[in-house]
């Protein structure tokens, strides 16, 4: 039998099975009534069955009018023959959640979890009272969460992994039976409804992946039998609730990745069962108390990028479960924790860029399972220990920056699954051990900057695998063996500042996936090899500092991906190839050669040399295509190798800290010792003499003043108008010590303030490296201001803000960013001065007679209107960061850009072009990171404040991208950067 039906037969039966359902819901009692609310759920089911696509209907093949539905797939009925379970997981279903199933009364179980339901979940589903599990997890389900008041039975409420927006309802805490609540990777905002304090047979609450605001809610404290609590990711602030420490069967407790602040309570000593506890990726700051050492249980202890100071937990692996500690990029200080020598189930540790101490010879055991391992950047001393040798899944070694000394252990060839081994910048000596070539897998073998002599060993011919080779500032001497040619997938070769003689091998011809090779400051001679020409995606091309003779082969005016050239100081002589590389790059790349010549400034023409013109169209089109492909290529590269090391993009942090000794003792200044001090620094700058002045800024003139004590610091002699205006001593004061309590590696330290009726000054942290508009004004120094340099101080001013923006105390709003606010130590560390003294000295500055900010670097509204708020520090963060990659104020730029929108000449110009000419171009990966700042600032300088990105999104961004803004290379013109 064939039916057909039309749509408005169809809309006719639908009406009328809904009218059956709300009949039969009133009159249930009735038998006959009963009989027909079964039959009524039966042609619900069928009915929806209908609505869904092809593909799901064939997966419902049993459910047929034909047999009883309590036999249908995932159906099971009650005693009663009512439906008292729909399971359909993971059956590939796609469609609408049907409003009828909230007539499915005595349904308990509803579990649609792992499918393809999409659109908004029917408020009909209030109306099933009897549920005791909603699963509607893993599907594409959007819009609010409906009002579930009526569920007093329900104990597992599982809408995990779809797109459900809107806030969690307040009620939700009336749900008295609820054991286990999983909300995880969803859009939910607002905050975390305190009622949820009152679920009192929660097991588990996951929370994690929303857009939760608000703070903990202490009340949190009273769901003792709370087992895993997972917030992370989301926009928490406030602190860690003492009440915390009530969660005595807690598990697992994650908080990472949002703004909670302030130290981590000592009540968290109760949480003895605790095996997870990730706190990383907040503001939390202070020493970890002591009580932490009674935790033992942990497998994972995760509080990397926080401002922790004091020494780093002792205990953490006396329970001997320990797979994975990370805490860099903190102020750790102290030894590596005594517990992890015999910590045998060790697989990650990760510790860099923290102040720790000690010698690690001794400090480390024989771990089976470890498999990555970071210490760099920290004062370790002593030897590397043969022990690693003995770690049979390490992958990642990784002790770069320290004060290791002793000899690379010959031992370490049998650790047969490392990938990367990064010693550089210590004080190793001895020699590259030949048992290194056993390492196969390697990929990343980095020793530069070490005291490392003797030869390569021929053997390194082994390392296939080997992608990026540093050997550079070492002692290293011999000829370099050609067998360093066969090492086909290198990328990135460096043997610069060694001390190699003989040829450069031929066989180097050979590496075509080449983009860095720095052979500069040797002892090299001969001739340049002519195969050089073929290495196709060379960037950079550096042989400075030899003694290579004859001429600059021919074929090099092939090499298109060319972008940066030193071939000075050698005894070349001859044409410099002419092709756009060669005749862009800066004359000081040719000089100090024996006769070079070309049509490069500073360099006569060559005798006969006769070039076809019409071919340098073409070319240019053809080094951009190169350049382009070779990145993207090197993002393949990048996403392999982050892939196999697991690695978290590094912030390079600063090493050069204040001690807490240090901050202890100049904290003095202000809390005892006030009048000496002021009688100190007048006789230390006698009496403010012009030879002591280092710089004039808005509020005053800044001297160098060296105290008794021998302490160097920056003395800002404030203006005797403002000095005059300082009516309300009693809040200023008050502000000026909240403002010295701010402690952060990227704000100049504030240490205090003196004040007398003839001069006030305000004393800070001396930074050796001057201001950065200082630096990008000086051409040789902005020459030393390199891109990583670069990128770092716009990471560190972004981290800076992020803090004072988004840290414990209310926001601390700058309102005067600018390139002569941001003072540079001697390692290009960005500290931020005058944070909050614009507001201070300028109490009526809400008024635009007394303009606080810097004129270049103020948003657009500070025009006219009187709020002044985070935004306007974000616009200026943006002017800064467009400053620091072109070398110079983008003034110009961004009122063109701005003026006359799409059409401007200014937005189809290429990034590239407006890069600071000064330094070459950037390369990969550094290029990577200059294009992600170019695209954040152009975000930052919008003209409405509210499309500006808030700091911590581009703090966050620069620390795990996560949104995939950095993918979209390559990048095209700045006018693709504003309008897209
Ligand atoms: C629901 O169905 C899935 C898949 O068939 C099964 O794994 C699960 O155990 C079922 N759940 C219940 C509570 O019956
Ligand atoms: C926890 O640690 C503190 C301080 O280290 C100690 O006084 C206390 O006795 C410890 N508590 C337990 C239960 O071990
Ligand atoms: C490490 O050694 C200490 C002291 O010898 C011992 O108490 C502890 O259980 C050991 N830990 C592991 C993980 O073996």
């Amino acid at each position: 039998m064939v039916f057909t039906l039309t749509s408005s037969q169809i809309a006719g039966i639908f009406t009328s099975a809904s009218l059956a359902f709300a009949v039969t819901s009133i009159i249930t009692s009735v038998g006959y009534a009963a009989a027909e609310y079964r039959n009524s759920e039966s042609s619900a089911l069928l009915k929806w069955k209908t609505n869904l696509d092809n593909q799901s209907q064939a997966s419902l093949s049993s459910w047929t009018s034909s047999t009883s539905f309590c036999m249908w797939q995932g159906i099971v009925c009650d005693e009663y023959k009512s439906v008292s379970t729909i399971n359909v997981t993971n059956l590939g279903l796609r469609g609408n959640i049907p409003k009828e199933i909230g007539e499915l009364r005595s349904l308990k179980y509803l579990l649609f979890g792992s499918n393809r339901f999409y659109g908004s979940i029917p408020s009909t589903i209030g109306m099933l009272t009897n549920l005791v599990e909603l699963d509607l997890s893993q599907n594409s389900l959007s819009g609010t969460i409906p009002s579930i008041t009526n569920f007093i039975n329900l104990e597992k409420l599982w809408l995990f992994n779809n797109s459900l927006s809107g806030p969690i309802p307040e009620e939700l805490g009336k749900l008295h039976a609820l054991t286990t609540i999983k909300l995880l990777n969803n859009n939910l905002s607002g905050p975390i409804p305190s009622s949820i304090g009152n679920l009192v047979n929660l097991t588990t609450l996951q929370l994690t992946n929303n857009s939760l605001s608000g703070s903990i809610p202490p009340i949190l404290g009273n769901l003792t039998k709370l087992v895993y609590l997972s917030m992370a990711n989301n926009r928490l602030s406030g602190s860690i609730p003492i009440s915390i420490g009530n969660l005595v069967n807690l598990k697992g407790l994650s908080i990472s990745e949002n703004n909670i602040c302030g130290p981590i309570p000592s009540t968290i000593g109760n949480l003895t069962k605790l095996n997870f506890l990730l706190l990383y990726m907040n503001n939390l700051n202070g020493r970890l108390p002591p009580e932490m050492n009674n935790l033992t249980n942990f497998q994972s202890l995760q509080l990397s990028y926080n401002g922790f100071t004091g020494p780093l937990p002792q205990q953490i692996c006396v329970g001997g479960s320990l797979r994975k500690f990370t805490a860099e990029n903190n102020y750790f200080t102290g030894p590596v924790p005594r517990s992890l020598k015999n910590c045998s189930s060790l697989v990650r540790l990760r510790l860099e860029q923290n102040l720790l101490s000690g010698n690690i010879s001794d400090d480390f055991g024989v771990y089976p399972k470890l498999d990555y391992i970071d210490l760099s950047s920290n004062n370790f001393y002593g030897h590397l220990s043969p022990n690693w040798a003995k770690c049979p899944s390490l992958t990642s070694l990784r002790i770069s920056n320290n004060k290791l000394s002793g000899v690379i252990p010959p031992e370490l060839g049998q650790a047969l699954k490392l990938s990367v081994l990064n010693l550089s910048s210590n004080h190793l000596t001895g020699i590259v051990p030949r048992e290194l070539s056993n390492l196969t897998s390697l990929f990343k073998l980095s020793l530069s900057n070490n005291e490392l002599s003797g030869n390569i060993p021929i053997e390194i011919e082994s390392l296939l695998s080997l992608e990026l080779l540093e050997l550079a500032a070492n002692n290293l001497g011999g000829p370099i063996p050609k067998q360093v040619g066969a090492l086909l997938k290198l990328f990135h070769l460096n043997l610069s500042n060694n001390e190699f003689m003989g040829n450069i091998p031929f066989e180097f011809g050979k590496l075509q996936h080449l983009q860095y090779l720095d052979l500069s400051r040797n002892l090299l001679n001969g001739p340049i090899p002519s195969t050089l020409g073929k290495l196709q995606m060379l960037e950079k091309l550096n042989l400075s500092h030899n003694n290579l003779s004859g001429t600059i082969p021919s074929d090099f005016k092939d090499m298109f991906s060319l972008t940066h050239i030193d071939i000075s100081n050698n005894q070349l002589k001859g044409p410099i190839p002419n092709s756009q590389p060669f005749l862009k790059a800066p004359s000081d790349a040719f000089q100090n050669n024996k006769g070079l010549c070309g049509n490069v400034s500073g360099f006569m023409a060559c005798p006969k040399m006769t070039h076809n013109p019409h071919s340098q169209k073409k070319k240019h089109v053809l080094i951009l295509a190169a350049s382009i492909s070779g990145a993207l290529m090197l993002i393949v590269v990048m996403v392999r190798v982050s892939l196999h090391i697991h690695c978290q993009r590094e912030a390079r942090e600063t090493e050069e800290q204040a001690t807490e000794e240090q901050i202890q003792n100049l904290f003095s200044i202000w809390n005892y010792d006030g009048h000496i001090v002021y009688e100190n620094i007048i006789e230390a700058t006698e009496d403010f003499d012009d030879r002591y002045l280092i710089g004039e800024g808005g509020s005053g003139a800044v001297y160098k003043a060296t105290l008794h004590t021998g302490q160097v610091v920056a003395v800002k002699k404030l203006h005797a108008t403002l000095n005059g205006e300082m009516h309300n001593l009693k809040a200023f004061k008050s502000e000026v010590e909240a403002l010295t309590k701010i402690i952060h590696r990227n704000i100049v330290k504030l240490y205090g303030f003196c004040s007398h009726p003839r001069i006030s000054f305000l004393v800070y942290e001396f930074l050796e490296g001057g201001s950065l508009d200082k630096v990008l004004n000086n051409d040789t120094q902005a020459v030393m201001f390199d891109w990583n340099r670069r990128v770092n101080v716009v990471k560190g001013v972004a981290n800076a803000l992020y803090h004072l923006h988004h840290g414990c105390s209310l926001p601390i709003v700058h309102r005067d960013i600018s390139s002569k606010n941001v003072i540079l130590d001697l390692e290009y560390e960005a500290h931020i001065a005058d944070f909050g003294t614009a507001k201070i000295l300028n109490p009526d500055s809400q008024n635009f007679t007394s303009f606080a900010g810097t004129y270049g670097y103020a948003a657009p509204e500070f025009a006219y209107t009187m709020e002044v708020d985070e935004k306007c520090d974000v616009f200026s963060f943006g002017v800064l960061s467009l400053e620091i990659i072109m070398g110079k104020h983008p003034g110009d730029l961004i009122s063109s850009l701005f003026s006359s929108a799409a059409t401007s000449t200014a937005s189809n110009l290429l990034l590239k072009d407006v890069l600071d000419r000064r330094l070459p171009h950037p390369m990969m990966p550094i290029v990577k990171e200059v294009i992600f700042i170019a695209k954040i600032t152009f975000v930052c300088l919008s003209q409405s404040p509210l499309s500006r990105p808030t700091m911590e999104h581009v703090y966050k961004e620069f620390v795990m991208p996560r949104s995939p803004l950095l993918d979209s290379f390559p990048i095209v013109t700045l006018g693709e950067l504003l309008y897209n």
